[in-house]
């Protein structure tokens, strides 16, 4: 165990991440956290964080903005004697896969919804990984101060969208242009209009109170009314969230489980944020702390490379600036210079040989075939393409049809940023077919016999992954809605931990 200075350094950390789709109001809301940990000054400090609207054909411009975004990927600061770790993820689509893996380092989530426009797809589709890897998930519903939808129908629409019960711990003094600011249902105004008296009613009798071991297991979410914009409900969100938010919590590796108390340090990477110049490949890897006491330079196991090694700038963020770091603890995450030792979800540790899981890859929904554009450049192809799917840019697979390699992602983005980086990291040519597939899905079943037959009939539509592992590639919803139908002893799973 831990000297128990260290273990309170782990029990007052909350390492969370702010979800939402576009536009909810998330960039708005992490710069009032951070005003109030005085880890900001002045609004829209935070604002070089967000992907601009304008770019989102211009990946270049993309990019150099996730370069800026490189320092806001953690956020880190004190409030109330708690250290928070806001962990970022990004709101274009494209780069929705990032955010899933960052999901996987986060103990608890906040999810933004837009009172006006409700529970949106990207929303949507993040919730659904929460709920997989069962994440304590606060709502915050933002924009009160707009007109919008009723708050009685937000919570519903919640619940039915994202699949969690929901109780609501705030609630506002009206809306839109009404909306003055939010009291906390356990201590509600003494003089109250006739409509508020009558939403108290319909509270009491209809939602539970909040009960914080749901909570935590992730059955039960609660939910805040307010406006970031004027800042009003996010203390209220903040304060509940250091007092109730899980501190750092135990992390399955293949081996065993891992606690953050333990004394021996242990971390994986859940992200590679690679250096978009090209004078310079170097990467910056994500790693988050899963038990013990992370010290700059001191040797550490590379476990996938058998190998010892020991970082002299380690980074770690603080509000908006990256700083070179001495000691790091379980629940924070730090940033390790790489130039390429590291693939997404490797461990570190102080010698033992574990593995983590939980870094799924999700089911791409774009393919295309890569074919070399430079005979001469072969190698260099192959290398790059390598490289680039260790960093987590997107998924490889080989079809069974013809072995051609296949490039699934999730976003048409990421075939042009394949492309230019195979062009100037690796001096290689890449030309692209297009292969107008539906969903890739892994496969498995106790069933041998089926699981032939299906691979012998499906033969044209089966691929490997970079493991070996069978993967479906259905070309519509409707044939992988029959072949889930025909054979009902396959598993079709959309993520590969399974
Ligand atoms: P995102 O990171 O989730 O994409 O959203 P962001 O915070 O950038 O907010 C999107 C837009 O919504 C911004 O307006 C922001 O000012 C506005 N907004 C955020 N919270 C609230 C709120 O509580 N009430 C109201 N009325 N508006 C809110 P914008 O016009 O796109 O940008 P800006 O010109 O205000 O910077």
């Amino acid at each position: 165990m831990l000297p128990s200075a260290d273990q309170n350094e782990i029990l007052r950390r909350r390492t969370f991440a702010i979800i939402s789709h576009p536009d909810a109001g998330k960039t708005t809301l992490t710069e009032k956290l951070l005003l109030y940990g005085g880890a900001i000054h002045v609004a829209g400090a935070v604002k070089s964080n967000k992907i601009r609207k304008t770019a989102t054909s211009d990946w270049m411009e993309i990019e150099k903005q996730r370069g800026i975004s490189v320092a806001t990927s953690v956020m880190g600061f004190d409030y109330s004697g708690y250290h928070i770790n806001i962990l970022d993820t990004p709101g274009h689509q494209d780069f929705a896969e990032d955010t899933f893996r960052t999901l996987t380092a986060v103990d608890s989530a906040i999810v933004v919804i837009d009172s006006a426009k409700g529970v949106e797809t990207q929303t949507r589709r993040l919730m659904e990984v929460c709920r997989m890897r069962k994440t304590p998930v606060m709502v915050f519903i933002n924009k009160m101060d707009r007109e919008g939808k009723d708050p009685f129908d937000l919570m519903d629409e919640a619940e039915k969208e994202l699949g969690i019960h929901c109780t609501p711990v705030t609630w506002a003094n009206g809306q839109g242009l009404k909306f003055e600011s939010v009291f906390a249902l356990n201590n509600r105004p003494a003089e109250m209009s006739e409509k508020m008296q009558e939403d108290m009613e319909i509270i009491d009798e209809v939602y539970p109170t909040f009960d914080r071991e749901a909570y935590l297991r992730g059955d039960l979410a609660p939910v805040f009314f307010g406006s970031a914009y004027k800042t009003v409900g996010v203390q209220e969100l903040l304060d509940f969230l250091v007092a109730n938010a899980p501190a750092p919590l135990p992390v399955t590796a293949e081996e065993r489980e891992v606690e953050p108390m333990e004394d021996k340090f242990t971390a994986f990477c859940f992200k590679i944020h690679a250096n978009m110049d090209p004078n310079h490949r170097s990467c910056i890897a994500f790693f988050k702390i899963c038990s013990g006491k992370f010290l700059r330079n001191t040797y550490y196991y590379h476990v996938r490379k058998d190998q010892q090694m020991r970082f002299a700038a380690p980074t770690c963020f603080m509000a908006q600036k990256k700083e070179t770091v001495d000691e790091a603890f379980a629940g924070d995450v730090v940033g390790l210079p790489d130039t390429g030792n590291f693939k997404i979800g490797d461990t570190l540790t102080a010698g033992e040989h574990l593995h983590f899981k939980g870094l799924p890859s999700f089911s791409p929904e774009m393919f295309k075939y890569i074919d070399n554009a430079d005979p001469m450049k072969q190698k260099q192809l192959e290398k790059g393409v390598n490289q680039l799917m260790d960093e987590g840019v997107a998924q490889l697979f080989i079809s069974q049809l013809n072995g051609r390699k296949i490039i699934g992602t999730v976003g048409q983005l990421q075939f042009e940023v394949i492309q230019y980086r195979l062009e100037h990291e690796y001096q290689a040519k890449c030309k692209w077919q297009n292969l107008p597939m539906y969903k890739a899905c892994w496969i498995e079943s106790d069933d041998d016999a089926e699981l032939d037959m299906f691979l012998k009939r499906k033969a044209q539509y089966m691929a490997k992954d970079k493991e070996g592992r069978d993967v479906f590639m259905a070309d519509s919803a409707y044939v992988l809605s029959m072949a889930q139908q025909d054979y009902k002893h396959i598993k079709f799973h959309f993520t590969s931990e399974f």
